[in-house]
């Protein structure tokens, strides 16, 4: 693997980078940011939470609204670009059935299905068959335990497997497949999970007679980190922190300084109202959900399954809309262990450009017949 990066190959599609630009929610990852990575070769990630809330607030039936916006979103998409175009679902949805019932009308290329495990499918897909059905579908896991049980569960039940696995480790942005205990555990590296995953999914392809991409994602930043984890066996990567510092990230300008004005310690881990663990980028109001001063609300849409919005201290989708706004004193924004890095607001072009250029640099590097005639460094003799 020298050079260039190679594409990606689920089923069917191809992407011409192994690059999917993670989804973000709520309202981060749209259709300006999805059809421009798209564009660049990558998959770009619409993502359907609370999508209907973007424009303002919801009268009428949340879930309609939400479904209606995701259709427009994807269609609009899909206007800008004849590149991949998928969906984050993120399970504990209450609409999560809903949402993919859209995407998969739409035709979108890949539905990724994070925060929870999918293991019982929507009845129309069941009745549609996944013959007539062109979508791949891809669960997001944070072990292979999880990968197992979805693969075998639908292999039994479906007698069909997912197209693809994203392996998430404990570097990610936004919520975290971990217990907050686990987080930092030495075998919860992002390098061991894809080792795990991997040598997990061999008896499925072994049986359902074909490959089974797993895809790293969690805490990969640059075109070095790619070529680190395509050399361990991984097919591509999920990226989602560094593509918020885009012009074309569908949040306002004030979310993308956040990014370039935190410093690394300022990156933390909560407790959130959907009973996992995230990790954002510590703010007044966060520090005011620490000390107390939140309290229990009303909620009008009961958007996630496992919220319990009498117990919770603040509405998570109503914070999360607000700060994808800028209204940081209302909310605060997810994001993965390396924001700090990012320096300035730079288009999808350059920053593909860029990745691109890291990932040549490093393969020559690595590359084991030239590691011999590497230039002398003044310290190698120090
Ligand atoms: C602002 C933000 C919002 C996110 N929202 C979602 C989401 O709605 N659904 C989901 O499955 N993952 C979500 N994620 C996780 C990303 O899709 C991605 O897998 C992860 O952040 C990858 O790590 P990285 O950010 O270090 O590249 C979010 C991440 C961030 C930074």
């Amino acid at each position: 693997m020298f050079g260039n990066m190679p594409e990606l190959k689920i089923g069917h599609l191809r992407a011409k980078l192994p690059i999917i630009q993670g989804g973000m929610g709520v309202g981060i990852s749209l259709s300006s940011l999805a059809s421009a990575v798209a564009n660049e070769g990558g998959i770009g990630i619409i993502a359907a939470v609370g999508i209907g809330m973007n424009g303002g607030a919801i009268e009428g039936d949340f879930h309609e609204a939400n479904a209606e916006a995701l259709r427009q979103e994807i269609r609009t998409a899909r206007s800008k670009t004849d590149g991949l175009i998928g969906v984050n679902v993120m399970i504990a949805l209450t609409d999560a059935d809903r949402l993919i019932e859209v995407s998969v009308e739409e035709d979108v290329d890949v539905v990724i299905m994070g925060a929870g495990l999918p293991l019982k499918l929507p009845r129309f897909i069941i009745e549609k068959g996944f013959d007539n059905i062109r979508t791949r579908f891809i669960p997001i896991v944070s072990s292979s335990r999880a990968a197992e049980l979805i693969f075998s569960h639908w292999g039994k039940k479906y007698s069909h497997i997912p197209d693809a696995v994203i392996v998430e480790g404990p570097l990610a942005g936004g919520h975290l497949g971990f217990k907050s205990a686990e987080l930092f555990q030495a075998a919860n590296t992002l390098e061991n999970l894809i080792a795990d995953v991997i040598s997990a999914m061999k008896p499925f392809e072994r049986q359902f007679q074909r490959p089974i991409p797993v895809i790293a994602a969690g805490g990969i930043y640059t075109g070095e980190d790619i070529y680190k984890f395509l050399q361990l066996g991984a097919a591509g990567v999920q990226m989602a922190t560094r593509f918020v510092t885009t012009g074309e990230c569908d949040a306002d300008i004030r979310f993308k300084e956040m990014y370039l004005d935190c410093q690394e310690s300022d990156l933390r881990i909560i407790e959130s109202p959907v009973g996992l663990p995230g990790r954002a980028i510590d703010n007044e109001f966060l520090q005011s959900v620490v000390e107390g001063e939140k309290k229990p609300f009303k909620c009008p849409w009961k958007c996630l399954r496992t919220c319990n919005f009498e117990k919770v201290p603040y509405c998570i989708a109503k914070a999360l809309i607000l700060a994808r706004r800028g209204k940081f004193y209302y909310g605060f924004a997810f994001a993965g262990a390396n924001a700090w890095r990012a320096e300035k607001i730079i288009s999808v072009h350059e920053l593909m450009d860029a990745i691109k250029n890291e990932f040549r640099h490093e393969s020559r590097i690595m590359r084991p017949d030239k590691t011999q005639s590497r230039p002398c460094l003044a310290f190698d003799h120090a």
